[in-house]
């Protein structure tokens, strides 16, 4: 990677992600016995996000920063976009590589503006270029830059520094990004909204992201595939979300999968993918009698009643129609809907709040659209179980127009693993380490020494 590849970008178009391919990569730590990452091979397709996930201490922090050369593979080969990243000059490399981790480690003493402007400085960007892209990525990140531009770290929540840490590390328009834990330090709502506005910058962006985490939900979430690591970095599983949820390779894949597998699948489709059921439904103004005779002569317990937009106001039962004259202020309240880009999972959480236990969809305009039902959501769970079963020998044909379920975007999480706190993240033993060679920052001789690690972004 050459000054010129990296300093190319214009603003308004971002560069793609590089394919990077790992090679028999093995890591052996001066004094260790036993390898910390031993024959890891792997290929990340450019333009895709791809998830390391396994439990604490089991080498993805050290196989991630093999990538950028923080820390040099003892034997292998990587190369990103089919060059061999050891003929690169290690800062030059790590200046053309975004690298994000846990608790943004942003420079304390600089404001959010110079703390973005890092790499772009390093490059020989001109002021103006920078002042400029120092805004453009304040507002990719969803941060005012009047606001946020003058700011120090600590005056911004844990939230927002970890916006700040992904600006800084997309600064310099780099075609690959490597996220250590990156949301690993914030409360679970911030952590959902950073993981939304991730999946929002990539569907823009479309870099290669490799992204560290120990948690599965998190995994499912924003992979577009997921290598799942044991001990040594020994890769279990290497496939997309929907195939290991379906199907996990061993028992020690499913452990991790946890027992839930099933409702994870739901966050991995839309309710705009399935078929959805209807019901009986009259506008508030309408009369009563056709509603009625509709729910008398159908199977329905239940009809919606719509306001003059069509959007969703109340249910009403035959029972409670009985003895009504209009259709103003009969039924119960509609409590919760979903939209259609909303998650199955999403519909799911809403049919379990609704006293008549469907989920009411919306589209655009807030909309009637169709119901989700419990059997709706049965159906599509023992459709993925078809499509992704490979050993059953009544395996059906994958023949289910329009159902799209492996390929939909997945737009929303299912609640939090505990984190686990014996995993710190960027904590490494010594202080010594192999980062200390990250020294491509110059404002490295004012560096609090506790950021000195994530100089290189
Ligand atoms: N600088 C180092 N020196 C010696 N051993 C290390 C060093 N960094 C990590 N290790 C060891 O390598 C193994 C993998 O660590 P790491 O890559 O940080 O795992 P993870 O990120 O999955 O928690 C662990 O056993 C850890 O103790
Ligand atoms: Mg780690």
């Amino acid at each position: 990677m050459t000054e010129t590849d990296i300093a190319t970008a214009e603003s308004g178009e971002y560069r793609r992600g590089a394919e990077i391919v790992l090679d028999s990569i093995t890591k052996r730590y001066p004094g260790q016995r036993d390898p910390a990452v031993e024959d890891f091979s792997i290929t990340i397709p450019a333009g895709e996000i791809v998830v390391f996930v396994g439990p604490s201490g089991c080498g993805k922090t050290t196989t991630m920063r093999m990538i950028n050369r923080l820390i040099e593979p003892t034997s292998g080969t990587i190369t990103i976009d089919g060059r061999d990243v050891t003929s690169v000059n290690p800062d030059r490399l790590r200046r053309g590589i975004g690298y994000s981790i846990q608790q943004a480690g942003l420079f304390p003493h600089l404001s959010v503006a110079r703390n973005i402007a890092t790499v772009p400085g390093l490059l020989g960007w001109d002021r103006k270029r920078i002042s400029a892209r120092v805004d453009e990525m304040l507002e990719l990140v969803g941060l005012d830059p009047a606001t946020f531009r003058r700011r120090y770290p600590r005056q911004l929540s844990g939230g927002q520094q970890q916006r700040v840490g992904v600006a800084r590390a997309l600064a310099a328009d780099p075609p690959v990004l490597l996220m250590d834990e990156p949301f690993g330090a914030v409360d679970p709502i911030t952590r959902g909204l950073l993981q939304d506005e991730l999946l929002r910058l990539q569907a823009e962006l479309h870099k290669t992201i490799v992204f560290v985490t120990h948690d599965f939900n998190e995994a499912v979430k924003l992979g577009d595939r997921i290598a799942v690591l044991g001990n040594k970095s020994r890769i279990l599983q290497y496939d997309t979300p929907a195939a290991i949820l379906a199907e996990p390779a061993d028992d020690t894949v499913a452990g991790f999968v946890g027992a839930d597998a099933g409702l994870k699948q739901l966050t991995l489709t839309r309710v705009a993918d399935v078929d959805r059921g209807q019901c009986p439904t009259a506008v508030d103004t309408d009369p009563v009698e056709p509603l009625r005779a509709e729910l008398a002569e159908q199977e329905w317990k239940w009809g919606l009643i719509l306001d003059a937009q069509r959007r969703p106001l109340r249910w009403v039962s035959a029972d409670q129609l009985a003895h009504a004259t209009s259709l103003w202020e009969v039924g119960q309240p509609v409590t919760g809907t979903v939209a259609l880009r909303s998650s199955l999972q999403a519909a799911l959480e809403t049919l379990l709040a609704d006293s008549t236990a469907n989920a009411v969809v919306t589209g655009r305009r807030g909309e009637y659209a169709g119901l989700v039902t419990i059997d709706t959501l049965v159906a599509h769970l023992a459709e993925m179980r078809t499509e992704h079963s490979t050993t059953g020998p009544d395996r059906a044909e994958p023949d289910n127009p329009g159902s799209g379920s492996t390929e939909t975007e997945h737009d929303r999480g299912s609640g939090d693993t505990p984190s686990d706190g014996a995993d710190s993240g960027n904590t490494q033993p010594g202080g010594t380490g192999p980062d200390a060679a990250n020294s491509g920052d110059a404002e490295s001789d004012t560096t609090a020494p506790d950021s000195g690690d994530e100089a290189g972004s």
